[in-house]
């Protein structure tokens, strides 16, 4: 007998199939009862008619709880009416096991009682949708990279130093040498990669020991670092473009089933995939204060302000050109006006804020230099970094996303904490 899975039954209509799953809910009603079945590619409904099988399978409409795994083996039939246009009519059921009575109900229930049990609620059909559509994004990203010259260079996760300041560190103790810490991203040896294959990126997770209790918040989250030599700060935002472009057409073409099952705006979505718009962190500021906001100067912007500059917008934005105090020390200066950093963040349109953080990287030795040393950097613990500047420097560019705000933004989940199998919060670390 053949095992196919219920995303497949399409092609096998009027075939004796087996499916292995779960039991996701039931119903019955006299000489018929309906089995609702989930094996992680799909939900199917099998029919369990009592003069077709023996006695004993008719029977399990009494035994078989919700999430108790089980074989069934059936006809596959055409059924318009049906959510995946298909049915199983049963003629054998093959108990795995009967799950004891299962936490997780139809009712509402509350998010830390959910988040206690991740391990369960896993299996719900929103989750598994969102996980589908993570599974899509991570996979569009190296697709897009690798059709696009890049190579993957996977960067280290204990190192030495900081790339995204000291604040967000976090700490483990090494053997004789004293301390480490854990990748706040690849950035810096993306860099060194460059020098030697042009294009590089990594993708993996990173830690941030944020106190930081906002939706769009984890300790520990996933990144994809890009970097490309002879990339100037222009293109650099054009590869951004194109690649989220990729991603949206992507999860639009593969998931359409799942951003239904999450009600996600499918159009809103759609209407993503145009050219991005750009503008400056000054003008942003100007808007942003048009409109009634505080915002200073030199300020990062706040997540009500991200939601109001991309409110009228149905494209992602681009803020560039940062007060140079308001970003990392590795950003280059802006030719035109040494104040400004030619760095960029892309903000998504309906409130999801910030999913990329990029910049042109200082190239110049003395530059940066003396930027590492009013930071009052370690020079003797970033001295490779500074090597680069030295064995034949080129303008370079990269950038980073965020998977899990990207995810979010793609399926319309307010919580990053939803987008990740296993979210890290600084409340939580179980299960
Ligand atoms: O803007 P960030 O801090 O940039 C960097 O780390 C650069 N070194 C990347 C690079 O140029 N290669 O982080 C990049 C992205 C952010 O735009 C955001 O989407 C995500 O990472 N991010 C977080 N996601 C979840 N939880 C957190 N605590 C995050 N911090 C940043
Ligand atoms: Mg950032």
């Amino acid at each position: 007998m053949d095992w196919v899975y219920v995303k497949n039954v399409n092609q096998y209509d009027g075939q004796e199939i087996t499916v292995k799953g779960w039991v996701y809910n039931k119903r019955a009603s006299g000489k018929i009862w309906f089995l609702i079945f989930r094996d992680g590619t799909g939900i199917m409904q099998c029919t369990v008619l009592k003069n077709e099988v023996a006695e004993e399978v008719f029977e399990l409409k009494n035994t078989l709880t919700q999430e108790s795994s089980v074989i069934v083996t059936g006809t596959v039939r055409k059924e318009d009416r049906s959510p995946g246009g298909y049915e199983l009519t049963v003629k054998e059921i093959n108990v795995v096991q009967i799950a004891d009575e299962y936490p997780i109900t139809k009712k509402e229930h509350g998010s830390n009682f959910l988040l206690s049990n991740r391990h369960l609620w896993l299996r719900s059909a929103k989750q598994n949708a969102i996980l589908k559509i993570r599974h899509t994004v991570y996979y569009a990203i190296c697709n897009y990279l690798n059709d696009n010259d890049f190579y993957r260079f996977d960067s280290p996760i204990l190192t030495p130093n900081a790339c995204e300041g000291t604040t967000t560190l976090f700490e483990v103790p090494y053997f004789d040498l004293g301390k480490a810490f854990l990748s706040q991203s690849g950035q810096l040896y993306l860099e060194t990669g460059i020098m030697s294959l042009g294009r590089v990126y990594d993708f993996g997770p990173v830690f941030r020991a944020e106190k930081s209790k906002t939706r769009k918040h984890l300790t520990e989250f996933w990144m994809m670092d890009a970097e490309a030599a002879y990339v100037e700060h222009a293109q650099n935002m054009d590869i951004q473009e194109e690649l989220i472009r990729y991603v949206i057409r992507t999860v639009i073409e593969k998931n359409l089933q799942e951003l239904k099952i999450l009600g996600r705006d499918i159009e809103q979505l759609k209407k993503a995939d145009a050219p991005f718009k750009r503008m400056t962190h000054k003008e942003s500021v100007d808007f942003l204060r048009s409109k009634g906001s505080e915002i200073g100067d030199k300020d990062d912007l706040g997540s009500a302000d991200e939601a109001m500059l991309t409110e009228a917008s149905d494209v992602p934005v681009f803020v560039e050109k940062w007060p140079k105090e308001t970003k990392a020390f590795y950003m280059k200066r802006d030719g035109d006006n040494p104040d400004l950093v030619l760095g960029a963040d892309l903000i998504a349109p309906e409130g999801f804020g910030e999913i990329i953080g990029g910049s042109q990287r200082e190239d110049d030795h003395d530059i940066l230099l003396e930027r590492m040393e009013k930071e009052n950097m370690s020079i003797d613990e970033y001295q490779w970094f500074l090597d680069l500047r030295k064995y034949g420097s080129v303008p370079h560019s990269g950038f980073g996303v965020g998977l899990e705000r990207l995810i979010g933004w793609m399926s319309g989940v307010a919580h990053v904490r939803e987008t990740i199998p296993f979210p890290r919060t600084i409340y939580r670390i179980k299960p």
